[in-house]
């Protein structure tokens, strides 16, 4: 995770970004703080890297890269405004300890746009990751990946459409995605959780679930009702301030799963 010191919405690359409106960057932080802490009372471990001044959105560090079985596919942002993030987590990323790292050819938001499964690994193309990037981290990783078409401007990255149950099944929108890869994914996950239109446009999508708990929206309360019901313990948090740059608790976490 990389706390928002720097936050500020002083450009629009996605539709919730206003300039004009802005955004706290005190709350912003205490926000992540809540998060943050509700990682660790869930027992996970929690690293930190560096927030770099000049680059607002380095909050969003499942951007930074993919990593899948200790090997990092790096990132290549799509706007010049994110560029630098890119080599930042790739340093991080070998000091400490993850030494096998491919520099991408193709353009790709790391883990905005690859959500990774036990068997496969779900790729958004459409607006940000290239569709040739999924070849390229097919290669690398040894997993199959699964292109996926988003086609609303408002979810213009996989994560904000869509996430990983534990390792065998998803939570999505339909709304966000092509008809044909809505095919896909109903083949695919048949079991899914169909998520609506209003936990959608709160950044609902945007969850972590550890297999059993889901870090999620507070105010996606159709989607934490259907959660629950299905045995999952929905963990609300509040991260207002982040969806003004068009974040949620995804966005603010890249997950680091070693080799094994
Ligand atoms: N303002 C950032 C952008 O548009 C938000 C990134 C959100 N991250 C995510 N994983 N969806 O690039």
């Amino acid at each position: 995770m990389c706390r928002p010191e720097h936050f500020a919405v002083t450009y629009a690359i996605n539709p919730w970004m206003d300039p004009a409106a802005g955004a706290d960057a005190g709350r912003a932080v205490a926000q992540w703080e809540a998060l943050r802490a509700a990682y660790l009372a869930l027992g996970h471990e929690v690293s930190l890297i560096d927030p770099v001044e000049g680059l607002p959105d380095m909050v969003f560090a499942a951007n930074g890269a993919l990593v899948v079985g200790g090997r990092v596919y790096g990132a290549r942002f799509a706007f010049p405004e994110r560029y630098a993030e890119g080599p930042a987590y790739a340093r991080w990323l070998r000091d400490n300890g993850f030494t096998d790292v491919l520099e991408p050819q193709y353009t790709n938001e790391g883990e905005g746009d690859f959500l990774t499964l036990d068997d496969v690994i779900l790729a958004g193309t459409g607006f940000r990751t290239d569709i040739a990037a999924h070849q390229e981290a097919q290669e690398f990783l040894g997993r199959p990946v699964v292109t996926l078409r988003l086609v609303d401007p408002r979810f213009y990255h996989l994560d904000t459409a869509l996430f990983p149950l534990g390792g065998r099944d998803v939570a999505y929108y339909p709304g966000a995605f092509s008809p044909g890869s809505r095919a896909v994914l109903e083949r695919l996950f048949p079991h899914a959780v169909i998520a609506g239109e209003r936990d959608a446009a709160v950044l609902g999508l945007n969850a972590v679930c550890d297999g059993r708990n889901v870090v999620v929206n507070a105010e996606a309360a159709g989607l934490i009702g259907a959660l629950a019901e299905r045995g999952y313990t929905p963990v609300p948090v509040d991260l207002s301030e982040l969806r003004k740059a068009g974040g949620g608790p995804k966005c603010c976490t890249l997950e680091l799963r070693p080799a094994p």
